[in-house]
């Protein structure tokens, strides 16, 4: 049987990792800047990750969602703790994709309405309502475009305003920092006002944290920096560090080391496409700014 091609594929397969190298077949070893999609956030085979995993394997591995399981309240606690957002429900599921999915259900069960705003060049999922409010026509069935969802710019306040007014809109989702569109990012004054119009207009605000949570950007959240309480909280890849089907995407990037090394993929892939976009760069302090210059440092003392 052959694989369904779907994705553009680089040409490597990591035969296994430590910390932030992975290592091919040959053993040559690679600084992952890309972290498997922005799963990987705290290091390939981390030694308290793999002790943790392995007992819990050596004990259950699975069972259904119909069972008192005391490891799901526990990681609540845990995620309230790290992230101290107080007064939230945990759902569990198995991806991002799935994550958003529900959160969708959740806002249109809530609301009794079916509207979506979601901004331009989002992502949020492969799964069918999580692709039909991403804006990438390329990766759209027919589908996917029968989700009813109205496409913004960041910090359009004029255009905002317009679609809520209509009182039709079951949930408006956002990314904090855009990770697959290209490191685009909404202006706080726009966050605020935002989330202000949705809690008169009575519609849930959908935090999509998939790749910019679990302290990618310093902050638990990357949209806490805004200072606003979204009603819906979406989180996956860095939660669920390696145990998870991590997914490839496209673009052949190569970033050179100052040592003459070629790295390949990571986040210089994203800074390559916010500048072939003319949009965004990431900015002084960010989160991939910081990331690159820790790399520089890593590959130099190597
Ligand atoms: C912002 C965002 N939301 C949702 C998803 C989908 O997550 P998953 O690949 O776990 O289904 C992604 C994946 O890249 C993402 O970047």
């Amino acid at each position: 049987m052959n694989l369904f091609n779907v994705y553009p594929l680089y040409e490597i397969t990591p035969a296994y990792g430590k910390m932030c190298y992975i290592y091919d077949k040959k053993g040559d070893r690679y600084l992952d800047l890309y972290g498997g999609h922005a799963v990987i956030s705290i290091g390939h085979s981390h030694p308290n990750y793999v002790k943790y995993l392995s007992d819990q394997l050596s004990k259950i591995g699975f069972y259904s969602n119909y069972i008192v399981n005391d490891l799901q309240a526990e990681v609540a606690k845990q995620i309230i703790n790290q992230s101290k957002c107080e007064n939230y429900n945990l759902f569990m599921c198995n991806s991002g994709a799935e994550a958003n999915e529900n959160a969708l259900q959740v806002a249109s069960f809530h609301t009794n309405r079916s509207r979506v705003i979601a901004f331009k060049n989002s992502f949020h999922g492969r799964s069918n309502a999580a692709l039909g409010i991403t804006d990438n026509k390329k990766i759209k069935s027919k589908l996917n475009k029968l989700i009813d969802v109205t496409f913004l710019d960041f910090n359009d306040k004029k255009g905002f305003l317009n679609e809520i007014s209509k009182n039709d809109v079951c949930a408006v989702i956002f990314e904090s920092v855009q990770g697959v569109g290209g490191l685009d990012q909404p202006s706080t004054d726009f966050i605020k006002f935002m989330s202000e119009l949705c809690k008169k207009h009575s519609t849930c605000v959908i935090a999509d944290e998939v790749q910019s949570g679990f302290g990618r950007t310093g902050d638990f959240f990357a949209y806490q920096k805004h200072d606003i309480k979204p009603d819906i909280i979406s989180m996956a890849k860095g939660m669920g560090k390696e145990f998870r089907d991590s997914k490839k995407d496209g673009g052949k990037a190569t970033y050179k080391t100052k040592d003459g090394r070629t790295v390949k993929k990571g986040l210089y892939y994203y800074m390559n496409r916010a500048k072939k976009r003319g949009t965004s760069k990431p900015g002084k302090g960010s989160v991939t700014d910081k990331a690159l210059k820790q790399s520089a440092k890593t590959a130099k003392k190597d």
